[in-house]
């Protein structure tokens, strides 16, 4: 690799990773901030409540509550589950993948159906990393912009090669578009599309208004020894 090309990729990994950081900063701002109002108001009006001594609406307010508690509880598990790529080289990635999805599953309303053949087969470590950071912002992005009921993921060994899908049903945005424009500050898709490439993968976006979104990325690289 050229000197200036090396250059070139470190700034883009840099900038990778200064996008992931602010990702965290700014969800772990917003849910914290959200929570601390929602629930100290809850607490205002709880208390008064109780001084006029109405205690069937004080006890919907504290049901109401601990709603609150809850939903902040699995936003901010999601947040930690993106800060560690989990147990990757002990587990193995479809085994880290079923712990991710029925976390998912428990604190989203959404259906997730995952096929794979990879079972204990080891998949290098970067390739896995980066299949499980596609996931993880394929996952942001199903449950900040989609409106997805099901998503369908596939791991399947084909002829030497890793096939990876994700699909959502959601309400599909216009993609062709997306990377035509300069879009600064959205570096979801493109981080996703740089670390395969970095990998020599094949990286593949398809996605059409009110027609759902699919993601698949081909790796060469199948087995480690
Ligand atoms: N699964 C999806 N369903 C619908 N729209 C999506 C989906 N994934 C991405 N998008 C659209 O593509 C845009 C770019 O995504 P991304 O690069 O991750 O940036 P960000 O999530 O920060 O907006 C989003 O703002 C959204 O409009
Ligand atoms: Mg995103």
């Amino acid at each position: 690799m050229e000197d200036a090309e090396a250059r070139e990729l470190s700034k883009k990994i840099l900038a990778m990773q200064e996008e992931e950081r602010h990702r965290i900063s700014r969800d772990l701002h917003d849910e914290i901030g959200q929570f601390s109002v929602s629930l100290g108001s809850a607490l205002n009006i709880i208390e008064k409540e109780i001084g006029k001594r109405n205690f069937d609406t004080t006890l919907r307010l504290i049901k109401n509550a601990k709603k609150i508690l809850t939903d902040t509880t699995n936003k901010i598990r999601t947040l930690f589950i993106d800060l560690r790529p989990a147990e990757l080289d002990m587990l193995g990635l479809p085994s880290v993948l079923r712990e991710l999805f029925s976390h998912y599953t428990k604190s989203y309303p959404l259906n997730i159906k995952f096929r794979e053949n990879i079972g204990s087969i080891r998949i290098k470590d970067d390739a896995a990393i980066t299949l499980y950071r596609v996931i993880q912002e394929a996952f942001n992005n199903i449950i900040k912009h989609a409106k997805a009921k099901n998503v369908k993921i596939g791991l399947l060994l084909k002829k030497g090669e890793i096939n990876f899908t994700i699909e959502d049903d959601g309400i599909g945005f216009d993609a062709d578009a997306f990377f035509k424009e300069a879009n600064v500050g959205k570096f979801g898709l493109r981080g996703m599309r740089e670390r395969v490439d970095l990998l020599n993968g094949k990286f593949l976006l398809q996605s059409k208004s009110k027609n759902g979104t699919k993601i698949s990325v081909i790796f060469p690289v199948t087995e480690e020894i």
